[in-house]
């Protein structure tokens, strides 16, 4: 599955059931909304904050989105400002409650300005419904999701992304930022973790 000239065994290839998307598959992909976002934000691109920062801030949650954040704002052909947030959710287990607690906060201001948020992966909602709740009491100018994944899943919240990577079966997924444990992240492929790995734990 792995391109030729790459590795052909990686360190985590053991514990993955089935791969979903190839690294070549991920950077097609990520390509791909890089070059919607650069068409729809044209326009825009010349705005300013008050401070002289691009217009346009590109917000990843910490830590899963990274990865694809990381390559996502090179396919941007548009000044943007990266900005992270830290979050984590109450409750335990898979299962998130919605209420997520503000780890690190955006070092930017937003009001008046273009955010877009950077997602790995959307699973019931919750957790980004809270998020842009709390980014839109802040008044941006506008905002708007780009998720890699979406899960096919009937405990999804309605919540409007405007950018979908995938749409994704509803198992455990890892690799290209996801983890399990904190384990695959670095993975550079995404696929499905063998279910033995987290069962019993
Ligand atoms: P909700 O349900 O609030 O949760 O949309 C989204 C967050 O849950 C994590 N998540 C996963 N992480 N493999 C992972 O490594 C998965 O299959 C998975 N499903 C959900 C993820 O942190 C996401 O931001
Ligand atoms: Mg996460």
């Amino acid at each position: 599955v792995l391109a030729a000239g790459e590795r052909d065994r990686y360190f985590g290839d053991d514990d993955i059931k089935e791969i979903l998307y190839t690294q070549e598959e991920l950077s097609r992909r990520v390509r791909e909304i890089g070059r919607s976002i650069t068409e729809d934000y044209r326009d825009r691109a010349s705005e300013r904050a008050s401070d002289g920062a691009p217009g346009l801030v590109v917000i990843s949650v910490l830590r899963g989105a990274a990865i694809y954040m990381s390559d996502l704002v090179r396919e941007i052909d548009l000044p943007l400002e990266m900005d992270y947030m830290a979050v984590s959710s109450y409750g335990s287990g898979t299962k998130s409650s919605g209420v997520v607690r503000i780890l690190k906060d955006l070092s930017s201001q937003i009001e008046g300005r273009h955010v877009i948020i950077a997602e790995d992966i959307l699973d019931s909602g919750l957790t980004l419904k809270y998020l842009m709740g709390v980014l839109e009491s802040r008044n941006p100018a506008s905002i708007e999701i780009a998720t890699l994944l979406r899960k096919r899943t009937e405990r999804q919240v309605d919540i409007d992304c405007k950018y979908v990577g995938f749409e994704c079966p509803d198992e455990f997924i890892v690799g290209y930022g996801l983890d399990y444990a904190e384990h695959y992240r670095n993975l550079p492929y995404i696929g499905i973790l063998k279910p033995e790995i987290y069962q019993g734990k």
